[in-house]
């Protein structure tokens, strides 16, 4: 039996419009250099009005089951915290889309940001257990805060699939994890809100302790030492944070953080999530897929990830780059979901913002905005109507 267990394919979607950051700090009087240097971003992908964590999480997982086939996947494993639903899985609604068989179990994870991390372990666990079945792990999230509040400029929207297998074409996923829980209230987003809610620089003290408590704890796993990584994959709520994550990295173990020596490790990583914003549990594997995309051959190099979730649960874990790969990446479809995406204006960001299904259990259609492959077609009954375009 192989004990090599990982991603053996990546696949992405993000939302129908962009704001560029440039025309929000031309509403808000904000320099733009806070957003483009202070925070890294330049702008935020914004979902249409008949889109929601369900058409981009099947639009991310389409093109997987269309390379693959459905007949090993036993499992979907759906991590959001945008969730639309207190009771059903969103992944039940991607199941049917997307065309896989009832046998399947489908389940939703909820930690915040690093939902998708817990998701990917379960899987290799099931995987392990029996190397025949595939799992496809979904992450999909829509990052909204309240209009004028510091976390607008931090919001995002995005899906990755994740097809994890034995004998990944990807990434190995290796065995020691450094873990690491607290219990703060540094971002939180209450069941009767749509927005979250925020101690942004408690956040970020927060985010920087569980980089320190997981390393810690990935050394006493026995984990690799910080000089056998080629680069680093952290959760990105906007670009800086990774800047700030990584150089803590450093510090704590002794070197200097030199501004090159940091933008070497992950600067890479950071080209997507720069331009869709803060896309929650995609965020760490949104930085995967920029880096197997940019980077010179990575094969048999060791790529070191953190996923960050808020209240708060992290993870530290290695990867290593598997040959081949390149021949299995999604370059040009990725640079497509985000070269295509209509930029907006403030006015049409803010209805889009203050867009909300109706509750009175009546028929309702949505307006037709999206162009991706699935849309949210209206509400009635209070049921959720998906259709194919
Ligand atoms: P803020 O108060 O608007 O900004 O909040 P600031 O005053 O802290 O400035 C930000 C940076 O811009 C600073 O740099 C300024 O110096 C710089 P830093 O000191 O941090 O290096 N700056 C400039 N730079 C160049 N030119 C200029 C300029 N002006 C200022 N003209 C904050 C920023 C990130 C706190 C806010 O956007 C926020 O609350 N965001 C949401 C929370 C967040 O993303 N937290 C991150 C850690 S928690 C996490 O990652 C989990 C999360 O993803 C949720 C989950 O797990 O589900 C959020």
């Amino acid at each position: 039996m192989s004990n090599s267990i990982g991603i053996h394919d990546l696949s992405f979607a993000t939302g129908e419009f962009v704001l560029p950051h440039t025309t929000l700090a031309a509403y808000n009087g904000t320099e733009i250099g806070k957003y483009h240097v202070g925070i890294g971003q330049e702008s935020m992908s914004i979902p249409a009005a008949d889109e929601d964590i369900v058409t981009m999480a099947a639009a991310a997982a389409a093109p997987i089951v269309a390379r693959h086939g459905t007949d090993r996947i036993r499992t979907v494993v759906f991590a959001t915290e945008s969730s639309i639903d207190q009771a059903k899985a969103a992944g039940i609604y991607v199941h049917s889309l997307i065309g896989l068989p009832s046998a399947t179990r489908v389940v939703e994870l909820k930690q915040a940001c690093y939902g998708a991390t817990a998701g990917l372990q379960f899987a290799i666990g099931l995987v392990r257990r029996d190397p025949a079945q595939q799992v496809l792990v979904i992450a999909s999230d829509v990052s909204k805060y309240d209009l004028d509040s510091p976390g607008e400029a931090t919001q995002g929207a995005a899906a990755v699939a994740m097809l994890v297998s034995v004998d990944p074409a990807l990434v190995r996923i290796e065995d020691p994890s450094g873990l690491f829980t607290a219990d703060v209230m540094d971002f939180w987003r209450p069941n009767y809100r749509d927005t979250a809610l925020v101690d942004g620089q408690e956040s970020i003290g927060a985010y920087l302790q569980a980089v320190e408590g997981t390393w810690k704890d990935y050394q006493e796993q026995g984990g690799r030492s910080l000089d056998e990584f080629a680069a680093f994959c952290y959760h990105q709520p906007f670009t800086k944070m990774a800047y700030k994550a990584h150089s803590h990295l450093l510090n704590f173990n002794g070197y200097d953080a030199d501004k090159e020596a940091v933008t070497a490790a992950l600067g890479l990583t950071t080209a997507y999530n720069r331009v869709i914003g803060n896309s929650y549990t995609a965020s760490v594997y949104l930085g995967l897929a920029a880096l197997l995309d940019q980077a010179d051959d990575l094969t048999g190099k060791s790529v070191g990830f953190l996923s960050y979730g808020s209240g708060s649960v992290a993870e530290f874990f290695a990867g290593t780059v598997v040959a081949g790969q390149r021949e299995h990446l999604r370059t040009e479809a990725n640079r497509e979901a985000i070269v295509r995406r209509r930029s907006i204006d403030y006015a049409e960001y803010r209805a889009l913002h203050e867009h909300r299904l109706p509750a009175d259990g009546g028929d309702h259609s949505n307006p037709v905005q999206t162009t991706g492959p699935f849309r949210l077609a209206g509400i009635s009954g209070h049921k959720r109507i998906y259709e194919k375009r």
